[in-house]
């Protein structure tokens, strides 16, 4: 098929590069030349698994090319998938959809046939309805011109896997040959029994803030017992473990620690609790608020951890924080819990130095203030606190022995809960795990 992929942040290069793979004629497009241009010589701006093989393979093939031009995107594509980004408004708590209206606004008067344009990027609900009657109003073909909405699940870190065996597809749609037509671009997928959940826009819509605001709570449920266990001596992955062996709660998304942070989870619930205020069920979303508040915490109790070993001041003292990324195996810093404890620290007067295998730079730029090592060894050297904030796996092999030799004072933060406690104690070190108090 002939498709266009609208936007080349994660998702769009990512969907563009899979649908490539998948056997289509891909066109990605976006308003940043030098991106494009980088992306037509296989470069990807951020750091994805898997990604520049499948991107380069896309390329070498034939199959993928990206452009600046509206009008060669409109002539090439029957297809088009929105994959602009949609994050929080500066100074609201709701989306800022102007990349969504921008590229409606710019595709939709070349659009002069029957054409299919297919939202993936996450909208509060009902924005899919709105944009088909702007579609449909300046697209010279009408209401030959029709928009269905099929949210994306990708996480990042995983998006090859997550958009090539996907949980599931879900398509919102208003007829069924726009659901003939997705049903023939995710033919390989629905081959290899992906389960496909056909529904109406405002579903579709809602399919995806509402997963995002389930697993927002799951993390911020873990996070508040843990705010239990510390006060009653008890230990918070041993509760979820327990509590986690059952089916109907299940183990995962219940990791304990600084909480969750990036582009999406923080952005989405704060989004999804405004725009049930502006359709007057605020009520039925009020526990986000709380979702939020205990995730905030995480990164303040972190802090107080380190205040609390370090004598009651951090005036001065050497941080050595271990992971800057808001998640392991991306460089992505937005919302990052680790890059915000780094900033609490240095308020709070600590001189810090910052390693993550990959997010350096992207950390640099938005806390310049910190100092930058090029290994743990780098990081830690003479460290008065250290604090493993980012859980990639270098981190959680570390050697407490190795390690001890080169701090000034053996004092470990694990805002991750990935290290063997008792292990790190008998080396010598005090440490403290969020959620299952101190250990020496
Ligand atoms: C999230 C969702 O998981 C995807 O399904 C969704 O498609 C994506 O947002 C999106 O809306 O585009 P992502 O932001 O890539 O994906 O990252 P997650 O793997 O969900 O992790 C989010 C945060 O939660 C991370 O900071 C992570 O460290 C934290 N987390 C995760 C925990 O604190 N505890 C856990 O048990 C799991």
């Amino acid at each position: 098929m002939r498709i266009s992929v609208i936007g080349t942040g994660y998702l769009g290069v990512t969907h563009a590069a899979c649908m490539a793979d998948l056997g289509h004629d891909v066109i990605g497009i976006d308003i940043d030349a030098e991106k494009v241009a980088a992306l037509n010589e296989g470069v990807l701006p951020f750091h994805e698994p898997e990604l520049p093989q499948v991107l380069q393979r896309a390329l070498a093939s034939g199959r993928l090319t990206f452009t600046t031009s509206w009008s060669q995107v409109a002539q090439s594509a029957d297809v088009h998938f929105l994959c602009v980004g949609t994050p929080q408004q500066p100074n609201s708590p709701a989306a800022d959809l102007s990349q969504v209206n921008g590229a409606i606004a710019a595709l939709a008067p070349h659009l002069d046939r029957p054409t299919l344009v297919v939202g993936k990027s996450t909208v509060p609900v009902g924005t899919a309805q709105r944009l088909t009657a702007e579609l449909q109003a300046s697209a010279p073909a009408g209401s030959d011109v029709h928009l269905a909405w099929n949210p994306e699940f990708l996480r990042e870190g995983h998006a090859v896997a997550d958009t090539l065996e996907p949980d599931r597809l879900v398509i919102g749609v208003t007829a069924r040959s726009d659901e003939a037509i997705l049903r023939e671009v995710y033919d390989k997928l629905l081959r290899a029994s992906v389960p496909l959940i056909v529904a109406d826009l405002p579903t579709a819509e809602l399919v995806k803030t509402a997963a995002n605001a389930f697993l927002a709570t799951k993390i911020s449920f873990i996070n508040a017992m843990a705010e239990l266990c510390e006060a009653t001596g008890a230990d918070v992955s041993v509760l979820a473990d327990a509590i986690g062996q059952d089916e109907r709660i299940g183990r995962r998304f219940l990791n304990a620690g600084l909480g969750f942070g990036g582009g999406c989870l923080p952005k989405d619930i704060r989004a999804f609790r405004a725009r049930a205020s502006e359709l007057g069920v605020g009520d039925a979303l009020s526990f986000l608020d709380d979702v939020d508040a205990i995730n905030q915490r995480c990164r303040t109790r972190a802090v107080a951890a380190a205040l609390t070993l370090c004598a009651g001041s951090l005036k001065d003292k050497k941080a050595a924080v271990l992971g800057a990324a808001f998640k392991p195996d991306s460089d992505d810093v937005r919302d990052s819990p680790a890059l915000d404890v780094a900033r609490e620290l240095q308020e709070l007067g600590a001189i810090v130095t910052i390693y993550d295998p990959q997010a350096n730079s992207t950390a640099a730029q938005r806390l310049p203030s910190a100092t930058y090592a090029d290994s743990t060894q780098e990081a830690v050297s003479g460290a008065e606190v250290v604090l493993l904030l980012t859980e990639w796996n270098e981190f959680r092999s570390l050697d407490p022995l190795t390690l001890k030799d080169l701090v000034a004072q053996p004092i470990m933060i694990d805002g991750r809960n990935v290290l063997d406690r008792q292990l790190w104690a008998d080396s010598g070190w005090t440490i403290h795990s969020l959620g299952r108090g101190t250990l020496s």
